[in-house]
């Protein structure tokens, strides 16, 4: 089986700017969208070309990477119509979110929820398989449970027998939340047992991490979220293409390309905040003692962010 590497869809974090970024750099398989919420009403185009504006150039990203848009919701002929809508807009594939674990979210019977009734799931995933044409792939992207695992190779079946060619797995339950360690050794069962791809997620920042997750998931293909923003060298190390992380220098300038494609969103208070926010993740590689972001936190003006950036730190 050949080894992949997905972006993970991150929702205020991978946009289509970090997408261009990252696939640029190289690593990458495919790309998924942050969720899409379907909660009344089918959603107007323009949401779709927000949260995915390459479907207006052929579904792929510059670098050539394919972005599947991720649909969340509960109510199965609603994601069903959905899917058949953004397919027709030049989706080349349909992803559904049962892991989100955000409570505004679960209580409109959205997301992580879900995973209490996998009969839910399985309806929803062949309403949508069933909307779509043949070639177009759907997959689901779920935690190992709610509250816990009990139901987790249940709900891995019924996303299976819904007819989706694919299942991501975050190994951790929505209980759980973001709380290392992710439970690597669930997803050996789930491989075992289903036939479709199984794509392990969760608490990959470096490659020790990757081997890690390799070795005791027997999986061959991987998500990668805030390893990749926090790392931006590492899909192409898991893939062999690189034997060490980018030196700061590189990275430095990813971050100026990345100022540079965010003037488009026209705010210089979101422009710094973004900055920010990938900078403290890039910490975590690269300036572990925290003096870097420290130094920048309380900036507003995202030049002055870069100008800062540009002192010798210790990498
Ligand atoms: C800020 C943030 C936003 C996220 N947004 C989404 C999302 O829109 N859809 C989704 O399926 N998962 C979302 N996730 C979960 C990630 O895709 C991924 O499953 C999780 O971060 C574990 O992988 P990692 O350890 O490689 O980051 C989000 C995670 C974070 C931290």
């Amino acid at each position: 089986m050949k080894q992949t590497v997905t972006l993970a869809p991150m929702e205020g974090v991978v946009d289509q700017f970090m997408r261009d970024i990252l696939t640029r750099v190289g690593g990458f398989d495919l790309c998924v969208s942050e969720f899409v919420r379907v909660s009344q009403e089918l959603l107007p185009a323009s949401v779709y070309y927000r949260y995915c504006p390459e479907l207006l150039d052929g579904g792929k990203t510059a670098a050539g990477v394919p972005v599947h848009v991720q649909l969340m919701g509960g109510d199965a002929s609603l994601l069903a119509e959905s899917a058949e809508q953004v397919v027709a807009l030049g989706a080349p594939g349909v992803d559904l979110n049962f892991g989100c674990p955000a409570k505004t979210v679960n209580r409109r019977d959205a997301g992580a929820t879900l995973l209490q009734w996998p009969d839910r799931l399985n309806k929803i995933v062949s309403a949508v398989r069933k909307a779509v044409p043949d070639h177009i792939p759907v997959s689901a992207k779920m935690r190992l449970g709610f509250q816990d695992k009990s139901l987790y190779l249940d709900n891995a079946h019924a996303v299976e027998d819904g007819g989706a060619g694919k299942l991501t797995v975050h190994a951790r339950t929505k209980l759980e939340g973001y709380k290392p360690p992710a439970h690597w050794e669930y997803l050996a069962p789930i491989r075992e047992e289903l036939k479709i791809r199984v794509i392990a997620n969760g608490e990959i920042w470096t490659p020790d991490d990757f081997k890690a997750c390799k070795s005791i998931s027997g999986c061959e293909e991987f998500m990668i979220g805030r390893g990749a923003i926090a790392r931006p060298s590492l899909a192409k190390e898991m893939k062999g293409e690189l034997t060490d992380k980018f030196q700061w220098s590189d990275v430095e300038a990813l971050l100026i390309h990345y100022n540079q494609l965010l003037l488009e969103m026209k705010s210089d208070h979101r422009r710094a905040g973004r900055l920010k926010q990938w900078i403290k993740l890039l910490s975590r590689t690269y300036d572990p003692t925290g003096a870097l972001f420290a130094n920048i936190r309380k900036l507003q003006d995202p030049d002055h962010i870069l100008k800062v950036l540009g002192k010798p730190i210790a990498a």
